[in-house]
């Protein structure tokens, strides 16, 4: 084979993004919007990668050139490269329907189809659990030196999961929640990078008021835990008032954004049954949870308060 396709799906937190950098559980669910790559051998010992959405780097006798953005990309095939002994380079070409620093896992739904594409490329075989220890190190790097692995989880075994990682974060506990939602998504358009909240702004927040901060993401653990106690129970008001609550959480610890306050209030008003932000926050995306009567109520009321919205289903 000299050429390997593979897409692999964005994400949702329902509950506990941030909490979960620092050993909380989370809730977490693959969404039906992909990242597809498309991996090819070369001849040269070459690395080339093209994205639709952010330009071209490339790499050759170990120098990186081209859009920076990409560079943990081109060290994720150098890593592969070393680690499977090739004598070849690589040509990736990358398409998303995921918009890039909207808190939907873009980067990890990225690194996951490059791994899945050189898998089936290499005839690999490689099994979803393999996939966080692969890739943890470069979902790093994209985030500015802190990632909790959640989201790798998610885009590579899909579905709606718990997730909990023991201390020293080499083990952790996935439940899946074999449950599907439908959700309303509102962009907001405001693109934070992930490094920005996660790697700056809660540590230094940290550093300011550890209490307070400990305090938050240890109500977030109790919400996700509150839930996984109730998950087999189809009560969407009882899931929409802790998304509330974790949304408030949120807010309280700045992570919100007044686009976001604003489009969750219409949902809410619209009859979401609950809304929060999803992912690193500060701008980004929201979600509001709805039904298949209601979605688009809520979905024209979302746009009313400025956002693009789409209809998506969690846990596909
Ligand atoms: C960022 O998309 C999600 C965070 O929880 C960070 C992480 O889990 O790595 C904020």
């Amino acid at each position: 084979m000299i050429k390997a396709e593979s897409k692999s799906p964005g994400n949702i937190f329902l509950f506990g993004e941030h909490a979960v950098v620092y050993h909380k559980p989370a809730i977490i669910g693959s969404v039906g919007l992909y990242t597809k790559c498309v991996i090819s051998k070369l001849k040269n010992e070459e690395i080339i990668i093209y994205s639709k959405e952010l330009g071209k780097a490339f790499c050759k006798n170990n120098i990186k050139k081209g859009k920076k953005d990409l560079f943990p990309l081109i060290n994720l095939c150098n890593f592969l490269i070393r680690k499977y002994k090739l004598k070849c380079g690589l040509e990736i070409k990358i398409e998303s329907q995921i918009p890039v620093a909207s808190g939907l896992s873009s980067s990890s739904a990225v690194l996951c189809s490059i791994l899945r594409s050189f898998s089936k490329l290499f005839n690999l075989k490689l099994k979803n659990g393999n996939y966080y220890k692969y890739l943890i190190n470069f979902q790093k790097e994209i985030h500015g030196g802190k990632a909790s692995g959640a989201e790798i989880i998610s885009s590579s075994f899909g579905g709606l999961n718990y997730i909990y990682f023991y201390k020293n974060r080499l083990r952790h506990r996935q439940i899946n929640l074999n449950y599907k939602l439908i959700a309303v998504i509102g962009d907001t358009k405001i693109k934070t990078k992930t490094s920005k909240t996660v790697a700056s702004y809660i540590p230094k927040l940290i550093k300011k008021d550890k209490l307070f901060v400990n305090k938050s993401f240890n109500k977030i653990k109790t919400i996700c835990e509150q839930r996984l106690l109730a998950f087999k129970k189809n009560d969407l008001v009882v899931l929409g008032q802790l998304l509330n609550k974790n949304q408030e959480i949120l807010k309280s610890l700045g992570l919100s954004h007044p686009k976001i306050d604003l489009a969750i209030k219409k949902a809410l008003d619209a009859g979401a049954f609950g809304a929060k932000l999803s992912g690193k926050g500060q701008g980004g995306i929201m979600f509001a949870l709805t039904n298949a009567k209601r979605k688009f109520l809520v979905a024209n009321a979302i746009k009313k308060a400025g956002l693009e919205t789409k209809i998506i289903k969690i846990g596909i």
